[in-house]
C-alpha cells in the first residue's frame, strides 16, 4: 500500500471511530454583505503521511467552510501545507478540499513554508507546489522560478512571499524579492495590502517566547528579518499575515506596528501551544473601507472564539 492509500485508510478509520468533528451548519460563517472582501486564513495544515490526526483536523475545518452561507472570496494557507513536501501529502490536502468544500471559496492562495521546501530540490518542489495549487478550484499558482507572486482580488492586492532557496527552518528572502515587494506595495499606494509570509519577523508576535523560547532568531524569517521589516515600514496599511509558530490565539497574535500590522495565525492542523490550545484555529477577515475585522475561529467546532479572549476579535484600522 502506498503512502497516499495509507493516508486515506487511516483517515477513514478516524472517521469510523468518531474522531473527526462535524461542525454544525447552524453556526456557519455568514459573510457580511457590507464587507468589501471576506476571507479565511489558516496556518500550517502540515498534513503528514504519518499523522491521521492532522488530516482529521483539516477535514473538520473544511467542513466548517462547506457550511458557509455564501462563498468566501478566498481561503489562504500561510505555509507548511505539508510536513515533508511529499506528493502524497499535497494530494491528500487537495482531496479533502475538493471533496468537502469545493464551492466554499472563490480563490485559493497558498504560500510555502519551510516544511514545504526543506530537503528538496527547489525547482522541482516549486513545480509540485504549483501543481497542488492548480488542483484546487480557484487555485492561483506562483511562477516557474520562484514562490513569491501577487494576486488581485476585488481590487485588493495579496502579496504572497516564499523562500528563494530550500531553507530548513527560516526563509531566504533575496534582495530581488525584497525589491519586488517594495515595488508592489508602492503600487498599492496606501490601499490595504495583504502580505503573506510563512514566518513572522524577529522579535515580534511574542518571539522568542512563542517559539518556546529557544534561540534568538528562531521562529522568525531569520537573517533577512530586519531588511524585510524596513520594506514593510516604508508603506502604510500593510497587513502582514504569518503562520509557523503553532501558537494559539493570544495577546501575541496581533501587533500594530504603525505602517504594518502583524497577524500571526495559529495552526489548523497541528497542536497549538500557549494558553489557547484548541485544535483547528484560524481567522476570518472582513475588509471594510475604514477597518478590517479579524475574528478568531475554531473552525473544526464551527464557532468563533469567545470574544473576551485576547485577540479573539481584532479591529485593524485603515488609515
Ligand atoms: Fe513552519
Amino acid at each position: 500500500m502506498d503512502k497516499y492509500a495509507r493516508m486515506q485508510r487511516d483517515l477513514m478509520l478516524m472517521e469510523q471511530n468518531g474522531k473527526v468533528s462535524v461542525p454544525e451548519p447552524a453556526s456557519a460563517i455568514v459573510p457580511d454583505e457590507k464587507a468589501r472582501l471576506t476571507f479565511a486564513v489558516w496556518g500550517d495544515p502540515q498534513i503528514a503521511y504519518w499523522s491521521a490526526f492532522r488530516s482529521a483536523r483539516f477535514l473538520a475545518a473544511c467542513r466548517d467552510l462547506a457550511n458557509c452561507a455564501s462563498p468566501l472570496d478566498a481561503l489562504i494557507l500561510a505555509g507548511d501545507i505539508t510536513e515533508t513536501g511529499d506528493a502524497s501529502e499535497y494530494r491528500m490536502t487537495a482531496q479533502i478540499l475538493n471533496d468537502v468544500c469545493p464551492n466554499a471559496f472563490r480563490h485559493f492562495l497558498c504560500v510555502s513554508g519551510n516544511h514545504d521546501v526543506r530537503l528538496r530540490n527547489y525547482r522541482k518542489q516549486l513545480s509540485v507546489f504549483n501543481d497542488f495549487i492548480r488542483s484546487v478550484p480557484g487555485g492561483i499558482p506562483a511562477g516557474e522560478t520562484r514562490h513569491c507572486h501577487g494576486v488581485q482580488i476585488k481590487g485588493y492586492r495579496f502579496l504572497l512571499m516564499g523562500s528563494d532557496r530550500a531553507t530548513f527552518e527560516g526563509a531566504y528572502i533575496s534582495a530581488k524579492q525584497l525589491d519586488w515587494l517594495d515595488e508592489q506595495l508602492t503600487l498599492c499606494d496606501g490601499k490595504p495590502a495583504f502580505v503573506v509570509n510563512h514566518q513572522t519577523l524577529h522579535d515580534i508576535n511574542g518571539l522568542p517566547q512563542t517559539w518556546l523560547g529557544k534561540g534568538k532568531w528562531r521562529g522568525s524569517v531569520g537573517w533577512e528579518s530586519d531588511k524585510l521589516r524596513a520594506v514593510l515600514e516604508k508603506h502604510c496599511n500593510v497587513i502582514f499575515i504569518t503562520g509557523h509558530l503553532h501558537y494559539g490565539v493570544s495577546a501575541f497574535t496581533y501587533e500594530d506596528h504603525g505602517a504594518f500590522k502583524a497577524l500571526s495565525v495559529p495552526t489548523v492542523g497541528v497542536v497549538n501551544h500557549g494558553e489557547e490550545t484548541t485544535d483547528t484555529q484560524g481567522y476570518v477577515l472582513s475588509v471594510y473601507d475604514d477597518h478590517i475585522l479579524a475574528r478568531a475561529r475554531i473552525f473544526g467546532e464551527g464557532r468563533y472564539l469567545d470574544a473576551d479572549r485576547p485577540n479573539a476579535e481584532i479591529v485593524i484600522p485603515i488609515e
